[in-house]
């Protein structure tokens, strides 16, 4: 299956081939939803600070999931604690109507939610306009096919690995098979595979081994509360994720 032969793990030597197909970086993204809200800019200088990649950010309506976090003047004001990549996860619907607020915002990436609404083809267009990375999110339930037609316009692919809407849940294992349908469908693009929910280093290898570049990570990343432990955290998860990627610790 060609989708297999872009793991370095699968690669046999054939060296044109490993580099054509060469696996998106590898990169966590804590999620500010588990950080200390009382303290967000000292957070997000926390785990910059403590080797994350991308600042997670899970923006919740109270209408297309049942919770409510933070929208665009919060995001603002985080911006200018880190020069990390801000990753929006709109869980939010309508989302067209606000995209232009979380470009402006400093966010890097917006990706928002297949299930959110009739014209993902639209939303994609309408990020990509703002010179933003697109990204799509499938829920647990979903399948992959709703991809196939706007694949031109995806950046990213984010796979919910728990039903969207709040932090500490238990992992969906289901994922796991999901990712790597994933990886074969896009193998070849420069599209990023992230995962969203229940994601610790205990779980972190099958999901690389998958084909997931990406790890969002709340409870994981925050217990212990502190710059130190969020590091420990961080690494562990890394760890998990590189070696199973072949790549050196
Ligand atoms: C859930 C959010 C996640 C959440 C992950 O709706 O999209 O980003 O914060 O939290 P943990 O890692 O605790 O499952
Ligand atoms: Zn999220």
């Amino acid at each position: 299956m060609l989708g297999e032969a872009i793991h370095p793990s699968a690669a046999t030597g054939n060296r044109a081939m490993t580099q054509a197909f060469a696996p998106r970086p590898l990169a966590i993204a804590p999620s500010i939803l588990a950080s200390d809200f009382s303290r967000l800019g000292e957070e997000v200088r926390a785990v910059d600070a403590a080797g994350a990649d991308w600042i997670h950010l899970d923006v919740m309506d109270g209408h297309f999931v049942p919770n409510i976090s933070y929208g665009p003047d919060v995001i603002k004001a985080m911006r200018p604690h880190t020069k990390k990549i801000f990753d929006a996860h709109l869980m939010i619907s309508p989302c067209d109507l606000y995209l232009e607020a979380f470009a402006k915002a400093g966010c890097d990436h917006i990706t928002v939610h297949a299930e959110a609404g009739p014209h993902l083809h639209r939303s994609l267009q309408a990020i990509r306009a703002l010179g933003k990375k697109a990204g799509v999110s499938l829920n647990p339930g979903t399948p992959i096919s709703v991809l196939e037609y706007v694949i031109d316009l995806v950046d990213l692919v984010l796979v919910m690995s728990v039903n969207p809407g709040f932090g500490g849940q238990a992992f969906i294992p289901s994922a796991i098979s999901k990712i790597r349908d994933i990886r074969a469908m896009t193998a070849g693009r420069s599209i990023d595979i992230e995962v969203d929910g229940g994601v610790g280093p205990d779980v972190a290898g099958p999901l690389a081994a998958a084909g997931a570049n990406a790890f969002v990570a709340g409870t994981s990343v925050f217990k212990g509360g502190t710059q130190e432990a969020y590091k420990t955290n961080i690494t562990a998860i890394r760890n998990a994720a590189a070696g199973a990627r072949g790549e050196a610790i």
